[in-house]
């Protein structure tokens, strides 16, 4: 990670207001800590509004942040991935658990008690065409957080502002252009810019590149990745699928129905990932390993829909669609814990390891239909193969090519976004 953290960044007064009580973490210290954190959105029905239900979208999640990491966070539509992120930036009150930054309990912090934190805590939001304002310029938008939180930096706001769309790869002189001038990788840039006003200390990326063409997603990628290690930031990035978070992380959380069900560092996750469900997730997106290139391999495809996170299943949440699933699964929640050092894991019947419920070997009805293993040509001639699928193949059978310099085709043919020019 970055040699001289922030004190190449914004040059910013004192903090005046409590942000002081906190101490700053070096790097690898728990710099976020989240414990039983939990949110469940009230269903109200009737002229009473009566409550008669809630949607558990996060459900009890454990994990923390290491000063200079990037955590990466995946799962699929409705896990509860953007949920967790407002959580943490404290956007959303929690329904239950806690939230710790720096050692600080910030869980119900009123807004009062938020405002010095939201210097240090800072969202991308996924859409870079709704969260700029577009009557406002772009100077307007970038220098924001330095009204918002009272702050004159040195030589005033526009050389600051100025400065920081440098940083982002950003024309200086277009600071009073509006939204609608830009491209959508040139508008996430200016979030980025916002994002990195005040300095933060934490920076909360949600699905930062989903929006974007793949052409542009590595460069918006690699931007965030060149920050962190100019301005020693520390990153927790959403992303849906495993692709976009797997150049960049150094850990990643898989999420399921509101639930952490594998937590890992990169290097363990990719060579074994332990959770049936990870194993799908990657199974979906192959990882490029040159040594298996001409090797014949199968695919996990899960069937089935995500079940509702308003009445999840009992158990282990992933057992109705899991192929695997066995009584135990259906009846008592598999607890997440360090299978492996750096691995920790929620299932009864991990991969990779000893079974964790080994007395329970009969499956479930259902688990002989939960998924189905599918050869790769199959896969690959199916008409139902999704365009994001076989762009991410593309992409990665690329990657692989480039390591083989004989065999490789140039990058522009082969479509490698991490070449590709920006429109
Ligand atoms: N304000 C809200 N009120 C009620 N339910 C909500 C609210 N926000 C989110 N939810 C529900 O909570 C669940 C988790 O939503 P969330 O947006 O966190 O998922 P996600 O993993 O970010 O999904 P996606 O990949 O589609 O962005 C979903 O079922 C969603 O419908
Ligand atoms: S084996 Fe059981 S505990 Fe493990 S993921 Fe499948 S259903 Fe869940
Ligand atoms: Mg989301």
């Amino acid at each position: 990670m970055s040699e001289n953290p922030k004190d190449t960044a914004v040059t910013l007064p004192a903090q005046s207001d409590g942000a002081t009580l906190t101490k700053d973490a070096a790097p690898g210290e728990t710099l976020l800590k989240v414990t039983g954190l939990q949110k469940h959105f009230p269903i109200k029905k009737g002229l009473l509004q009566r409550q008669v239900g809630a949607v558990h979208a996060v459900d009890g999640i454990d994990f923390e942040v290491r000063a200079g990491e990037t955590l990466g966070v995946v799962g699929e539509s409705g896990c509860g991935k953007s949920t967790m992120g407002r959580l943490i930036t404290r956007l959303l009150e929690p329904t239950g658990g806690k939230v710790e930054f720096e050692g600080k309990d910030i869980t119900h912090l009123g807004v009062s008690g938020m405002r010095p934190l939201r210097r240090d805590v800072q969202m991308i939001f996924q859409d870079p065409y709704s969260s700029l304002n577009p009557r406002h310029t772009i100077g307007t938008i970038v220098g924001a957080p330095f009204r918002l939180q009272g702050v004159e930096p040195e030589g005033g706001i526009k050389k600051e502002v100025q400065r920081l769309l440098s940083v982002v790869g950003l024309n200086p002189e277009h600071y009073n252009r509006y939204p609608h001038e830009f491209s959508g990788g040139q508008r996430q840039r200016i979030g980025i810019a916002r994002a990195l006003a005040l300095n933060p200390k934490l920076v909360v990326a949600d699905e930062p590149v989903s929006a974007l063409d793949v052409s542009i997603q590595a460069q918006v990628v690699n931007l965030l990745d060149d920050l962190q290690q100019e301005l020693g930031l520390t990153y927790v990035i959403i992303a849906h699928d495993l692709s976009v978070v797997r150049h960049v992380s150094d850990r990643i959380a898989v999420m399921y129905l509101g639930k952490i069900v594998e937590l890992a560092d990169r290097e363990s996750l990719y060579r074994a990932p332990m959770h049936p469900y990870t194993k799908a997730l990657m199974s979906a997106v192959p990882i490029p390993d040159p040594r298996r290139k001409n090797a014949k391999s199968e695919r996990i495809l899960l069937k089935g829909d995500v079940p509702s996170p308003i009445s999840p299943p009992s158990g282990c949440r992933f057992h109705t669609r899991c192929w695997k699933a066995t009584q135990i699964c259906k009846t008592t929640e598999p607890k997440l814990v360090e299978l492996k050092p750096g691995q920790q894991v929620a299932c009864h019947h991990p991969e990779n390891f000893e079974d964790q419920a080994p007395q329970d070997t009969v499956l479930l009805t259902i688990a002989k239909e939960a998924a189905e293993l599918v050869a790769d040509e199959v896969l690959a001639e199916s008409a139902e193969t999704s365009a994001a699928v076989a762009a991410e193949v593309a992409e990665i059978e690329a990657e692989a090519a480039a390591e083989e310099p004989a065999e490789a085709a140039p990058a522009a043919e082969s479509g490698n976004p991490e070449t590709a020019g920006e429109k």
